[in-house]
């Protein structure tokens, strides 16, 4: 009750989110704003609940979900044999775009971790977020995964929930633009080994820098970003994306034009459309800074795959440890079946 008064949240809010903690009480479901992506959530230790989140979302059932709690104190209770390393970095980051993977106790049923014996773990800082987590209590958590359906681009706004998910979902919370943008940084702790399984807009040497210890890139992750032939689709928009280094991506684009095709040229560099070009093409200027760019990419790219265009040709980011999260979104979004041109 006093978390919530304190949230800063309008009366009119405040009856939504208690709203929403009794339909989550009830074993429904509820999207609600992150300051990373809208999460689609229901209560962990309800089977039922949860299982109306892969289905919905049309998600593999091994594919684990993360938990996102309202107070570090609570992270004990959900996990167990806590490394001095998580405490550090959940003292530093949380409320925060970390996901932290640890072993997960008893009180987390089998089907959100899809029988894995680790769980994420993440405290968001959203004040929406928080009013629900308040309001559910304490011995409650909400599993959620990003509010899309599996694949598919995650929701930066609750109007792009609302077309992802419409009817399926029980409650969609308002709370405006997410202010990162992408999803968050993951970071495991097995065998002593501090690593990034998924880039986010908190940085490798940021987190070195917390704990004065040496974090490493997951293998697959550097791999996901070298070769794209091998990644599995995901972050996807249905038109056709490639990713081209600035100065190559004009010829590309011309060859597509001179097929008779339209296409979208988004870059960040300045690099400028040739004056020869094709009506054809049209080009999008992306920020140059990389948090800016972020917090755009998804909607954007949301925005463009509703318009006619038969392919996005996206440059490819700087190769600067500030990028790498953008970078892995691209190429993981850029991925599709050979036969998909
Ligand atoms: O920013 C975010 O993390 C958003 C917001 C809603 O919090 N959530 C999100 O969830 O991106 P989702 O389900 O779309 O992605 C969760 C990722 C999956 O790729 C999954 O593989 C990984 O987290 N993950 C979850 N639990 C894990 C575990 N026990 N071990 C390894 N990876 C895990
Ligand atoms: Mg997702």
């Amino acid at each position: 009750e006093h978390a919530l008064t304190q949230s800063g949240l309008s009366s009119v809010q405040l009856d939504q989110i208690i709203t929403a903690a009794q339909i989550l009480s009830a074993g429904g479901t509820v999207a609600f704003p992150t300051e990373t992506v809208y999460g689609l959530g229901a209560d962990v230790t309800n089977p039922t609940a949860i299982d109306k989140i892969y289905s919905i979302k049309q998600r593999p059932t091994h594919h684990p979900l993360i938990v996102h709690i309202g107070n570090i104190s609570h992270m004990h209770y959900w996990t167990r044999d806590i490394p001095e390393a998580a405490w550090t970095l959940a003292n530093h980051f949380w409320p925060g775009p970390l996901t932290l993977i640890l072993p997960r106790s008893y009180h987390i049923p089998d089907c959100v971790t899809g029988g894995q014996d680790t769980v994420g773990i993440r405290l968001p800082a959203h004040p929406v977020a928080l009013a629900l987590l308040s309001a559910l209590g304490p011995e409650k958590a909400l599993a959620a995964p990003s509010a899309n359906r599996f694949g598919r681009i995650s929701p930066t706004l609750a109007t792009h929930v609302h077309q992802e998910l419409g009817k399926n979902v029980d409650m969609i919370l308002e709370g405006g633009a997410c202010e990162v943008g992408l999803e968050s940084t993951i970071v495991s702790f097995h065998d002593n080994t501090i690593q990034i399984l998924r880039p986010g807009s908190i940085t490798l040497s940021e987190l070195e820098t917390a704990l004065n210890k040496p974090v490493i890139l997951a293998h697959n992750i550097n791999q996901a970003i070298r070769t794209s032939g091998s990644l599995p689709a995901h972050y996807a928009p249905t038109t056709p994306l490639r990713l081209y280094r600035g100065t190559q991506i004009w010829q590309h684009a011309l060859a597509l034009a001179a097929q008779n095709l339209r296409v979208l040229v988004i870059t960040w560099s300045n690099t400028a459309k040739p004056q020869l070009s094709d009506q054809l093409i049209e080009q999008f200027s992306m920020p140059v800074d990389p948090v800016a760019y972020g917090k755009q990419l998804y909607a954007k790219l949301r925005q463009f795959d509703q318009a006619a265009f038969d392919y996005m040709l996206i440059e490819s980011p700087p190769d600067h440890p500030s990028w790498l999260a953008i970078a892995d979104r691209l190429q993981r979004a850029s991925y599709h079946l050979p036969n998909n041109h």
